[in-house]
């Protein structure tokens, strides 16, 4: 999760009117035409935007070709620590002496930065050539040549600012709420909740190019390496202030020596051998842990978490304002996150959906940030898209059918687990459904709230329940590695906690004649209304209700009786299954 406080959260809105008022001009000037990057701003929207409709018909890229653009950009770009005050037309005229600039934006995070993107790659190292490392007066700097720079004032003569940067927040609840209540309808809250939470353009930008200044230092090291995002700043359902999950694939250093030389001999690099996989995962991620914490430009708070089940290093990029997770040999994951990738881009509905679960749950202290017994957000995006797989006509694809689809290229082992399924999404067929989203939110939690998790696990890889295999209160098992547990770690009690609020945000939404007086009265409604904190005031009239309808239902089953001790005894039996059934 991000450090609290610091702000990368872009509003849609907000920065698309900035972007047209400020930027648009002066990006006309420093471009260069039929780049990559021209072509994005052509296309420019967030990572994932909403689309209307359930079915969009432009080609969709690849997770691969998505992360390939990405990153070249990421190379292209550099992060600047900007002054307080400064004239964005001199600060552009400035850095274009070195090369055009195809793209940049500004943010504040403890301060205000720049992210620039140059046409080439060559304007990085010249920009670089002309900086030099600061002289401290008390302290001594470690010389280090990064994409991380400080952009000064020579003389100290104040700029006039003409930068609109807002500190980029989220809304807060009482905005989110607020903004809810004047939503249309069900489904307009759901698309409004997901405009407000998305990642945004700049947002996965910053990410990508967090991920290429941590590749620069580990490549001291492993000059073949990729720091690769995975995990919800890429599979589509990232949130703004989301944690970033890298991922240090040294696969390419490995397969340069898979390359083939004519002649009779093979030459091999000489290595230092250690008895495990998991040994040299750790002994790599030790040394650039180190190397982060001594020299890595905004990487503080470094902790090497090397007993974990997966050995991780976590620390804050104060600069991003991002919280990061650096993980090696965590392959599956990345994998995992091109399948959730592949079903949050097939159905426009997926994603608003997730993302309504997502916050629902994180309302509610379902879900959080410290490690524990509750239910992660990557268990709830399993559990809705189990739940579309099992729509008529399904939503989405079973990941057995994904396979079926998968040609020659697509065929993926890892660790000996078949990961193998169709990577191009324009040969997947879209779903006939036409289910509203509201329909769909109020069928989640009636389905959850009453689903049979003592006896059946989840299981999306067939998209039907399955009896679970062992005792865990809730089973959702790995699409990869099919003998885990996903949510191994959620106890029954917060289980129930889950199967409570389910049960009553099911009740809530089907208050029809409610939600009519609450739209008008601006009232929370609706997705508002589940929201909110579960008062117990709230819960007992939910309770009371239930009890009353209970109630009600023993007294007309009484009165069903009665009246048919007066019938004939065949009638009476047909009856009395009539109204038990009631
Ligand atoms: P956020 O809560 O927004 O960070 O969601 P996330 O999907 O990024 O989750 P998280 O940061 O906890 O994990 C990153 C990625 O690791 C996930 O997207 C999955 O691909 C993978 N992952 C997380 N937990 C598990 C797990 O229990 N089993 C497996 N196989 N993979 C997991
Ligand atoms: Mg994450």
């Amino acid at each position: 999760m991000a450090v609290p406080g610091v702000g990368l959260l872009t509003r849609l809105h907000l920065c698309a009117q900035r972007r047209t008022r400020v930027q648009r001009p002066i990006l006309r000037l420093l471009s260069c035409p039929g780049t990559v990057a021209e072509d994005l701003r052509r296309n420019e929207q967030p990572s994932g935007s909403v689309e209307t409709g359930f079915e969009d018909k432009t080609p969709r890229k690849r997770f691969s070709e998505m992360q390939n653009e990405r990153r070249e950009q990421a190379q292209r770009t550099v992060l600047i620590r900007c002054p307080e005050k400064i004239s964005e037309n001199k600060f552009l005229k400035y850095l274009s002496q070195h090369g055009p600039i195809n793209n940049h934006f500004f943010y504040e995070s403890f301060g205000l930065y720049a992210v620039v993107e140059f046409c080439r790659k060559e304007s990085v190292g010249s920009l670089q050539n002309g900086t030099r490392t600061p002289s401290m007066a008390m302290e001594t700097a470690i010389p280090f040549r990064s994409r991380f720079l400080s952009l000064k004032l020579k003389n100290q003569t104040s700029e006039q600012s003409c930068i609109q940067s807002s500190d980029q927040l989220p809304p807060s609840n009482r905005k989110l709420v607020e903004l809810l209540c004047y939503a249309e309808s069900i489904d307009d809250q759901l698309n409004t909740l997901l405009k407000e939470f998305q990642l945004t353009e700049e947002n996965t930008k910053l990410r990508y190019l967090t991920c290429s200044l941590i590749e620069d230092i580990a490549a001291a090291y492993f000059p073949d390496c990729v720091v690769r995002p995975f995990g919800s700043s890429v599979n589509t359902f990232g949130k703004l202030g989301c944690d970033l999950d890298m991922f240090l694939d040294l696969d390419e250093t490995r397969n340069l020596s898979t390359h083939k030389t004519s002649g009779n001999f093979l030459t091999e690099f000489q290595v230092k051998n250690v008895p495990s996989e998991r040994i040299a995962t750790q002994k790599i991620l030790s040394v650039i842990g180190e190397c982060l914490d001594h020299f890595g430009p905004g990487c503080v708070g470094v902790q090497k978490i090397l007993n974990a089940r997966c050995p991780l290093v976590r620390f804050s990029h104060q600069a991003s304002g991002f919280q990061c997770d650096l993980t090696t040999n965590n392959r599956i994951a990345l994998t995992s996150s091109e399948l959730l990738y592949i079903y949050g881009t097939l159905d426009s509905r997926v994603r608003a959906l997730v993302f309504g679960i997502r916050c629902w749950a994180r309302a509610h202290s379902l879900t959080s940030s410290i490690p524990g017994a509750w239910i992660t957000n990557f268990s709830l995006t399993m559990m809705v898209i189990f739940f579309l797989q099992r729509r008529s006509p399904p939503i989405l694809p079973t990941l057995d059918s994904l396979k079926t689809l998968a040609d020659a290229e697509d065929k993926c082992i890892i660790e000996g687990n078949n990961c193998t399924f169709v990577r191009d999404l324009n040969r997947i067929k879209p779903s006939g459904n036409t289910e509203t989203l509201e329909l769909l939110l109020k069928e989640f939690f009636e389905y959850f709230g009453n689903f049979a998790f003592n006896k059946n696990s989840i299981n999306i890889r067939q998209g039907r329940e399955q009896n679970k295999p062992d005792s865990s209160p809730l089973y959702i098992q790995n699409p990869f590695e099919t003998s885990l547990n996903i949510s191994k770690n959620v106890s029954q009690s917060q289980l129930q906690k889950f199967v409570d609020l389910a049960q009553e945000s099911a009740w809530i939404l089907q208050q029809k004649d409610t939600d009519r007086l609450s739209v008008s009265s601006h009232q929370p409604w609706g997705l508002a209304a589940i929201l909110l904190p579960s008062v117990p005031n709230r819960r007992s009239v939910t309770n009371k209700k239930r009890k009353r309808s209970a109630n009600e239902s023993i007294k007309n089953l009484l009165e069903s009786l009665k009246s048919n001790r007066t019938a004939n005894f065949t009638e009476t039996n047909e009856k009395r299954t009539i109204s038990t059934q009631t």
